[in-house]
């Protein structure tokens, strides 16, 4: 795709169906992989960072049958029955892959190197490289920090206790992967919440883990058993409907049984501070994790200064989130999270400079942005390869005035493979 064009106006209408969760698929593929037994999963998703994750385990010798759409069988090789892969693994965009399949090769004791693309390539991998080194592991990265990894083998890893210097949901289940494989205990606390799916998942592989407020514990040389998982719907591909809903008119969605953990649900206190209506109903439970029915209707939008503590359960709903500042009423402040400039890309300055384009005003800090809300030009934006960003500017054309045209928006089939077709038939218009 060249560019993605999307004509302006229109409004978002009827039930719209979410793929699976991308966070909770990567683990479901990982955790079967290395368990002993048939790991059957339903409703994975088959986007390009999770089929980077299958092709990774399949080149270590792990048979992943994939023939039905989305509900994938793993014959998993157990803790210790992965071997080096003949090539480097190239797992494109995902940072979710590398960081926690560091945690996993850091105690198989083989030999692997693991790169990415352009962007995966300037991402921080010290975070998670360094605490590993602690446990033993022999790692190498570039002098930056940076991938590409090569995973040497080592006879033995040993449990640490360890607190994280960034809240990181990835960090965190590296670190408990690598403590399957290590001596003695493995200790990791967080300066806040991020999200459990690990947590929640693990168990169900047969994994005994000790929670007591923002600290996991795991005993070391635990064995997972394969089982069979319901992967809920994604609440991050389900964010940007919620944007396009409330800031269009007439318009009104309801997007069925999405998964509603509340270290993920952010995005809907946020919007609701900016006065966004939606409802949340039929709460329930598939695979261990909350779902939720979640219906949207246009909305008056106001800014709000958004709470610091709101920030790790709605880490990757920014963009889309900025696309709400921009249609609201007064100005939205967002402060203390640098961390979105270490994501896809600079969150920050990305959607900055794409707001600006449509005539946003903007102002940008270290540690986030301030956006005046007001009227959106149409205009062109480059979403620099990153998947949110263009499903985030796809949205803002139901507010802006002219035609958006997107660069570099390829990005989406990372996690939202049908987001065209579903964007489409909501009345998104896409040319
Ligand atoms: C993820 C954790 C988050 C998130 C990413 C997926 C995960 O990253 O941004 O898209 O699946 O664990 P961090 O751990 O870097 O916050």
């Amino acid at each position: 795709m060249e560019e993605l064009v999307v004509l302006n106006g229109g409004s978002l209408n009827g039930v719209i169906e979410i793929p699976g969760d991308k966070s909770i698929s990567h683990r479901a593929v990982m955790f079967g992989a290395i368990a002993d037994g048939l790991t059957r999963v339903r409703g994975c998703l088959m986007s390009e960072d999770v089929l980077a994750t299958i092709e990774a385990f399949r080149s270590m010798g792990v048979a992943i049958d994939t023939r039905d759409q989305g509900h994938i069988k793993i014959s998993g090789v157990g803790l210790h029955g992965l071997k080096s892969p003949a090539r480097p693994i190239n797992l494109g965009n995902s940072g979710t892959s590398m960081r926690l399949l560091v945690g996993i090769l850091a105690g198989a004791n083989i030999d692997a190197s693991l790169e990415g693309d352009a962007s995966l390539s300037l991402r921080p991998m010290g975070r998670i490289v360094s605490p590993l080194r602690q446990m033993g592991a022999d790692i190498e990265m570039s002098v930056n920090e940076t991938p590409p990894l090569r995973v040497r083998p080592t006879r033995k890893l040993t449990g640490i206790s360890y607190s994280t210097p960034v809240i990181s949901a990835q960090v965190k289940s590296g670190l408990l992967l690598a403590g399957l494989y290590a001596e003695g205990v493995t200790r990791i606390s967080e300066n806040g919440r991020s999200r459990d799916h690990s947590e929640r998942l693990l168990p169900k592989f047969g994994i005994k883990l000790d929670i007591s407020g923002n600290e996991v514990r795991l005993d070391g040389g635990q064995r997972l058993a394969g089982c069979d998982i319901a992967v809920p719907t994604d609440i991050s591909s389900a964010a940007f409907f919620m944007l396009g809903a409330a800031i269009s008119p007439a318009s009104e969605i309801l997007l069925p049984q999405v998964g509603f953990n509340e270290t993920r649900n952010g995005v809907i206190e946020i919007l609701r501070l900016m006065n966004a209506d939606i409802e949340v109903r039929q709460k329930d439970t598939s695979g261990g994790e909350p779902v939720a029915d979640i219906s949207v209707k246009t909305s008056n939008l106001s800014g709000v200064n958004i709470p610091v503590e709101l920030i790790p359960a709605a880490i990757d709903e920014f963009p889309a989130i900025f696309i709400a500042a921009a249609c609201a009423d007064g100005v939205t402040v967002l402060r203390g999270a640098e961390e979105l400039r270490h994501k896809e890309s600079d969150r920050i300055s990305v959607m900055a400079d794409g707001l600006r384009n449509l005539g946003i005003k903007v102002e940008t800090y270290p540690d986030g942005i301030s956006i005046t809300g007001g009227n959106m030009t149409g205009g062109f934006v480059d979403a620099c390869g990153d998947h949110r960003v263009a499903m985030a500017f796809s949205m803002a054309t139901l507010k802006a005035s002219g035609t958006v045209s997107i660069k570099n928006a390829d990005g989406i089939s990372t996690s939202f493979p049908t987001f065209f077709e579903v964007a489409k038939s909501a009345g998104l218009r896409i040319k």
